[in-house]
């Protein structure tokens, strides 16, 4: 449940790539919640549907856009869409992702390219196309990465290439889109319970509860906790702060530079 004051959002519009399930879903609900105007993108068009439902069963303050983060132009036909609905643009979450566990021995070049086109390339692309359709100054761009970025897994070669991009782009843009009042940030999330990443990384209850025991707060994250952060670093409390990834794990990020999953 949040701590921050209600409705501190009316008025804002916030879009959400990838925001039609899971920790994403979260964050799009919880700015819907203190009044942003809402659209939410996965490439499933009946999950964006219900994804849109979820979030304002009346349908005036949210929309579902089916696209995939891979095509530039669909990426930025859903911003045009978003623009011509509810207005310029103040909060962009790129957060949609891909993840199998495999070794490198088993991953394709193609497997290999379909994580990193997915995370990295679409997270450049829902940036740089939002650029156009932004509340400048003032936008809150925020990408989701992992501690995959700047911690080794085994079975994780793609996703950790794909994520440490994804901090460095982050910065990057952060330091180039300063100066027209655009903040570009991240929110690194450790395990987060219920989740369809940790179905695929620690599928069994063994592997969950080898996990747990790793975390120095001892227990998986909730997805309002996750939401929390966005929530915070798209508000004006946070009008200092670009180029920043920002832990929310539970402390996991102290444990020894290979992280191990359970
Ligand atoms: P999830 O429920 O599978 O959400 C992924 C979202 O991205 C869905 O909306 C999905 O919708 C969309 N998506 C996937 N591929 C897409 C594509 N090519 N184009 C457009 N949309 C696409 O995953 P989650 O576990 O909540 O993870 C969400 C984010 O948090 C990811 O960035 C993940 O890396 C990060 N994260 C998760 C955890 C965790 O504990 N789960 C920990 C650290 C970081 P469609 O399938 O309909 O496309
Ligand atoms: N091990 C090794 N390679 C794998 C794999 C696995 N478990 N799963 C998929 N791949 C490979 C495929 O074999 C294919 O390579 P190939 O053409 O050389 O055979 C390549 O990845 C692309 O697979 P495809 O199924 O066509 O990709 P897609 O674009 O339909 O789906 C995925 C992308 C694979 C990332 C899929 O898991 C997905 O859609 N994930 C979204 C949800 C998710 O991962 N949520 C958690 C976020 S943390």
């Amino acid at each position: 449940m949040t701590t921050f004051a209600a409705g501190q959002l009316k008025g804002k519009v916030a879009f959400v790539a990838g925001g039609t399930s899971g920790i994403n879903l979260g964050i799009a609900k919880g700015f819907a919640a203190q009044g942003a105007k809402v659209a939410v993108l996965g490439r499933n068009p009946e999950k964006a549907a219900s994804a849109a439902a979820l979030i304002d069963p009346a349908g005036a303050n949210a929309i579902g856009i089916a696209a995939d983060v891979r095509d530039f132009a669909a990426v930025d036909a859903a911003f045009k869409q978003t623009v011509e609905r509810f207005g310029p643009i103040d909060i962009v979450i790129s957060g949609a992702a891909g993840n199998f566990v495999a070794p490198a021995l088993s991953i394709s070049s193609n497997g290999f390219k379909t994580v990193v086109d997915i995370d990295l390339v679409g997270t450049f692309h829902v940036f740089r196309a939002c650029y156009a359709y932004l509340q400048r100054p003032g936008a809150s761009l925020i990408a989701i990465t992992a501690g995959q970025a700047t911690h080794p897994h085994r079975g994780q070669a793609h996703v950790c290439a794909a994520k440490a991009g994804i901090n460095m782009l982050v910065k990057c843009l952060a330091m180039e889109w300063g100066a027209d009042g655009v903040r570009v940030n991240g929110i690194s999330p450790g395990p987060i319970d219920g989740t369809e990443g940790m179905a695929r990384l620690t599928p069994t209850p063994e592997k969950t509860a080898a996990l747990i025991a790793k975390i120095p707060l001892g227990r998986y994250g909730r997805i309002p906790e996750i939401a929390d952060m966005a929530l915070f670093l798209s508000s004006e409390s946070a009008g200092y702060i670009t180029g920043t990834i920002l832990d929310c794990d539970g402390g996991g990020q102290l444990l020894s530079t290979s992280g191990e999953l359970g």
